[in-house]
């Protein structure tokens, strides 16, 4: 990726802006609106959303104010937990696009997959929810369809259905690479997108980290998303500040050599996120 309007492709063919600006934990109301609205003036055009980040009527707000056409932008939201299962989730879309003011959207994603501890029959489950996503994309109503926090096991039995997922969207960050699913995405034709590419800032201060930002010329944050793309994965930086939103799209001025990014992979602890642990 040499600039931030090059993209990933999808296995049918979208194209996929090489970075997302990520909308959790942004505040709702005019902070969320004008976040948006400035990282779009900023070069960005892919907006990552979701209806669990209570904020989509601002996000729409923000996008609309931006004054960008609509097919430039790529934008993204997830069909949460409590709305699972075929008519919950196609409700959930409508109510998604009623609050971007949107009549598309360009990627739909189940946020996470069922938790076989709270669902004997958690397969069907997400099989179910994949039904009203595939119906959507049909239907036309949004470009691609995929997942978020799925592991290879949740994701065998909707590979076999008539429209496989495009993307897994995944925490991966310094320290936390998922490198099993990682490889069973790319192995079945999913592109990966990170969620918390800078592990919510907390990464950001890592000796490591900053001693090769320092090298480049450059901050933490930016080696955390270049490292990302140089890994072939999408990242969704978050960010508020509007210097912070410049920066993050800035990181095509230099190139981790492949000795950097051997160091930043040696910083993973091995740990995955598998929704069997989580206590939703
Ligand atoms: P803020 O939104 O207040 O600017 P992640 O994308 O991994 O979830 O990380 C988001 C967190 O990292 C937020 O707290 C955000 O703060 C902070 N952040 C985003 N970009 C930068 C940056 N360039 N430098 C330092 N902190 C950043």
């Amino acid at each position: 990726m040499k600039k931030l309007a090059d993209v990933f492709q999808l296995s049918n063919d979208v194209s996929l802006p090489c970075i997302g600006y990520g909308t959790w934990q942004t505040p709702d109301g005019e902070i969320a609106s004008e976040s948006v609205k400035l990282s779009i003036e900023a070069g960005y055009r892919h907006i990552d959303c979701a209806a669990v980040y209570a904020n989509e009527a601002s996000v729409g707000r923000g996008i609309k104010a931006s004054g960008i056409p609509r097919n430039e932008l790529f934008i993204t939201s997830k069909v949460w937990n409590t709305e699972r299962g075929y008519d919950k989730t196609i409700k959930a879309f409508e109510k998604t696009l009623s609050d971007l003011q949107l009549d598309y959207l360009d990627l739909y994603l189940i946020h996470w997959p069922a938790n076989s501890k709270q669902f004997i029959d958690w397969d069907s489950i997400n099989l179910e929810t994949w039904r009203a996503m595939t119906d959507l994309y049909k239907a036309a109503k949004v470009r691609a369809i995929g997942v978020s926090n799925f592991q290879p096991k949740h994701l065998r039995s909707l590979l076999e259905t008539d429209v496989k997922p495009m993307v897994n969207q995944v925490r991966f960050h310094p320290g936390m690479m998922q490198r099993e699913i990682v490889s069973f995405c790319k192995e079945n034709g999913l592109i990966v997108e990170a969620w918390s590419p800078l592990g919510q800032g907390k990464v950001l201060s890592d000796p490591v980290l900053q001693e090769i930002a320092d090298r480049y010329g450059k901050s933490t944050a930016q080696v955390c998303i270049k490292w990302c793309l140089q890994h072939d994965i999408c990242p969704l930086p978050k960010s508020v500040t509007p210097d912070r939103i410049k920066a993050n799209a800035d990181v095509f001025d230099f190139i981790l050599t492949d000795d950097d990014m051997t160091k930043i992979d040696r910083m993973d602890r091995g740990e995955i996120v598998d929704s069997d642990n989580i206590d939703f």
